[in-house]
């Protein structure tokens, strides 16, 4: 039987404005995973997903972990067989802080005009709700056109990805069977451009730490103790200060060892990158960065150490003399393929322990920990992504990498054997995890129909 895509798209474009509705009232429940105060927002999030995927016939359920529920839901399809896809996505949101740079609530989609059209302005706009939302959308419509996709579909749904997936590896290994799949799909990564689509094939892993150094029993007054105690806050910033030589180069011992060059680095080369306007976008004119690198090297294929965050002593208004009993610091490593995080863990525990100032303690409390992902930049799935994307964008995919992390995609090829196809359609200045986070109604439409346009390319590899 042909497949009746023409009228999946013309649903599509019939149920814009419904559709568009429903992504609202999906980004105004305030999900934010990582804050206690928002469990039941979170777990109302995980709820309006079941109640999503059973109205468009998916046998759905939401289930507890020890963190925020997970959502699964399954469609057998037509029942003649094809490829069965997995679609994974995040339904927890980053927190919205600073609340005052927002031009309008974070929780109140608002649409706004600009010469791009139209966008819709809220936390999670794109990550990863409206990206969750289009391919929902796309199911939305093979199910009112013929009553369900035309493969069988399990869906699979995380409320704790901003906070590095800490139920994930469990739940995975408890429903193996459930969850397994032909090939993954992720919509939760960028375009090239506004006008050119993009597969990822590769995403860097995290090592994500919160570090102490603990020093005197107490806060001091700095005039009679300043000068002859360890001051906590001076030690740390000197020891952090001792993670990158004058070459950008990570000081950790061993850090490099299991760094490879990446082949697809001479592909990236060829790439119409704008450096230029790529560190315009941060407010910077100087590249920076590890020495000998190109700007998509360091992003793309070269481990990092950052530190995000660092506290300690007094930090209201006016000055209070003191020496801090303890100092903090919030340290992330990206990492690169091949690099082993567990070792990566040790060797930043052995670069800390071997700089101990005396009657000091480091205590060193781990927050996210995931591999590097590398995904094959050729099979018969990613044709079937690229005929689709072709297809809705009038232009081939670019091939690229990103900086950031989905620990899932890594966890789901270790434990499911399954590859993932990244197809993402965020753009650069979506404002993601920032104030204003934003996803372009017209990323938003191409994103619905290239999903819609991808099941049937799937369905037609048999
Ligand atoms: N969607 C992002 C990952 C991403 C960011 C992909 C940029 C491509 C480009 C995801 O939601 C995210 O923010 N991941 C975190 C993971 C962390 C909290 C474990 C990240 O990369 O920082
Ligand atoms: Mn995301
Ligand atoms: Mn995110």
């Amino acid at each position: 039987m042909p497949l009746p895509l023409e009228a999946v798209l013309t649903q599509l474009g019939a149920q814009r404005e419904p559709a568009i509705e429903r992504w609202k009232e999906f980004l105004r429940i305030p999900s934010i995973g990582t804050d206690p105060a928002r469990n039941a927002d979170t777990y109302r999030a995980a709820e309006w997903l079941v109640e999503n995927l059973r109205s468009i016939g998916f046998d759905a359920a939401l289930h507890e972990t020890a963190g925020q529920p997970m959502v699964v839901g399954h469609h057998p399809g037509p029942g003649n067989g094809g490829p069965r896809v997995l679609y994974y996505g995040h339904y927890d949101v980053q927190p919205v802080e600073p609340l005052e740079l927002w031009l309008s609530p974070p929780f109140e989609p608002t649409l706004v005009t600009t010469e791009r059209g139209l966008r819709l302005v809220a936390r999670g706009a794109v990550d990863d709700k409206g990206q969750v939302s289009t391919w929902l959308e796309a199911l939305r419509a093979w199910h009112d056109v013929q009553g369900g996709p035309p493969v069988p579909v399990s869906v699979f749904l995380e409320g704790e990805e901003e906070s590095g997936s800490p139920s994930l590896v469990p739940f995975l290994e408890a429903n193996r069977e459930e969850l397994s799949a032909d090939i993954c799909v992720v919509s939760d990564t960028g375009m090239w451009d506004i006008d050119t689509p993009a597969i990822t094939t590769m995403l860097r892993g995290l090592v994500y730490v919160e570090l102490t150094l603990h020093g005197p029993s107490r806060d001091l007054h700095s005039g009679m103790y300043g000068g002859a105690v360890p001051n906590p806050l001076n030690l740390l910033t000197r020891v952090l200060g001792q993670l990158h030589d004058a070459e950008g180069r990570v000081q950790i011992a061993g850090f490099y060892d299991d760094v490879r060059e990446v082949e697809e680095s001479r592909a990236w080369a060829a790439l119409p990158f704008d450096e230029a306007e790529f560190l315009a976008s941060a407010g910077i004119r100087t590249p920076f960065g590890e020495a000998g690198r190109s700007t998509l090297e360091r992003v793309w294929s070269r481990p990092t150490c950052d530190i995000n965050g660092i506290w300690g002593g007094y930090i209201g208004p006016g000055s209070k003399t003191v020496i801090p009993a303890e100092a903090a610091a919030k340290l992330s490593c990206r990492l690169v393929p091949d690099q082993d995080p567990t070792r990566i863990l040790e060797s930043l525990r052995a670069f800390l322990d071997a700089r101990t100032p005396a009657d000091c303690r480091w205590q060193v409390d781990v927050n996210a920990f995931s591999r590097a992902i590398r995904l094959p930049a050729d099979s018969p799935y990613l044709q079937a992504a690229r005929r689709a994307l072709e297809a809705v964008f009038d232009r081939p995919p670019m091939m690229v990498g990103m900086g950031g992390s989905i620990p899932a995609v890594e966890a789901i090829k270790r434990l499911l054997g399954m590859d993932s196809l990244l197809i993402g359609f965020g753009l650069k200045d979506d404002l993601v995890h920032s104030p204003n986070e934003k996803f372009e109604l017209r990323c938003f439409e191409a994103g619905m129909e290239t999903h819609a346009r991808l099941l049937a390319e799937l369905a037609q590899l048999g």
